[in-house]
């Protein structure tokens, strides 16, 4: 059995009881589109946050639609994304008949976007910029915050990889206009199925969302407007109030893991791990490495017990669903080297002691 990237099945199998009885209460009131359930998760989820509002969504991408339908974004605008991040982040804006247009990411503290490329990228039809806290790890959110604010830009962040992420002692997805978030499985807020959310202060913004996500309706047969179905499922609504009473805690442990992992992995020369500014208390989703030998790493690990991963092992830049953009490769370096070189190891919070030392051993007898 291999050391798992991702902590689902344990953390299944460890809340068992209580995520069936979540399940169970729904089963009782047979009440399975939105109700109570949901409205309970959302007050949470906001509270949690540190945002006034909360709506629960079906996924992470129709969060970032949602959002983006609140704010009224139309073909013909362009909105910035970082060039290395998961489709989702551009996909939503090019749904919404936009123009994703992408940024170059940091090239020393983080993965994110790199402010000072932000001015090149910026033109008169921009109206929205999303940043992505990727792997966990918060944005230089002021300096995005001033630059939105000079350009008049809205900003959202895509936390699908980042609950719990603090910048600056606040929450991520209280840090922009919008936050955004996946509740995939596999995140550190997980459901057991897909599911999503948006958190906001702008009430205008969550009465436009509540349309989107429910087929436009203004009461059941008026619809307003052309929109979608997007509802957080109730019974996911169940499993992840459950599940939000141990994030701090499973996060806390994800650093204590990234830090025993950091430490153990020091000295290797040839394998680079990026230091996070001190503004931020990153949630780590992954732990992240780099390493020209990426790939043989991820097998040498693989036949050593651990599994890895990559995230993602192609820029935006470089996928062919965006090739309609004619972005340049060669204007993106930092994206397109990061990803041939990162590598996803284990950071989970179900991690126990030795599987830890197995992996700085796995790691360590591959580069020593
Ligand atoms: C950065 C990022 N944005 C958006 C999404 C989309 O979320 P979902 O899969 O719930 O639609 C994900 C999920 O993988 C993600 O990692």
């Amino acid at each position: 059995m291999l050391i798992p990237l991702f902590s689902v099945a344990r953390e299944v199998q460890s809340l068992r009881k209580e995520l069936e009885s979540a399940v169970a209460q729904v089963f009782d009131t047979a009440h399975f589109i939105s109700g109570a359930e949901v409205e309970k998760f959302e007050d949470e989820f906001a509270k949690y946050c540190g945002t006034k509002f909360c709506v629960g969504i079906a996924n992470g991408t129709d969060s970032l639609r949602a959002a983006l339908f609140a704010l009224g974004v139309k073909p013909g605008d362009e909105v910035l994304v970082p060039a290395f991040t998961f489709t989702a982040t551009a996909e939503a804006v090019a749904l919404s008949g936009a123009r994703p247009v992408f940024v170059e990411i940091n090239s020393d503290r983080d993965y994110n976007i790199f402010t000072d490329a932000l001015n090149d990228a910026v033109t008169s039809r921009t109206v929205a910029l999303i940043v992505v806290h990727l792997y966990g790890i918060p944005a230089e959110m002021d300096e995005l915050r001033s630059f939105c604010k000079r350009h008049h830009l809205a900003l959202i962040e895509d936390a699908a990889q980042a609950h719990g992420a603090l910048y600056k002692n606040k929450k991520v997805g209280s840090l922009g206009d919008i936050g955004c978030f996946s509740f995939y499985p596999t995140k550190n807020l997980g459901a057991c199925g897909d599911a999503g959310a948006l958190t906001t202060d702008n009430e205008e913004v969550v009465r436009k969302v509540r349309l989107f996500i429910n087929h436009g309706r203004k009461t059941h047969n008026e619809h307003t407007v052309v929109g979608t179905n997007a509802r957080l499922d109730t019974i996911q609504a169940s499993i992840l109030q459950t599940k939000l009473k141990y994030l701090d805690e499973w996060n806390e442990k994800r650093r204590a893991n990234w830090k025993r992992l950091k430490d153990g992995l020091s000295g290797i020369k040839s394998l680079r791990i990026r230091t996070p500014s001190s503004n931020v208390s990153p949630s780590w989703h992954i732990f992240i490495g780099e390493t020209e030998k990426r790939d043989a790493l991820l097998s040498h690990l693989k036949s050593n017990g651990v599994d890895s991963g990559v995230h993602y092992p192609f820029s935006l830049v470089e996928l062919e669903a965006y090739k309609y953009l004619e972005a340049r490769k060669e204007d993106f370096p930092e994206a397109v080297s990061a990803a041939s070189k990162v590598i996803s190891l284990p950071v989970h919070p179900f991690l126990k002691d030795s599987e830890l030392e197995k992996i700085i051993a796995a790691v360590r007898g591959f580069f020593l």
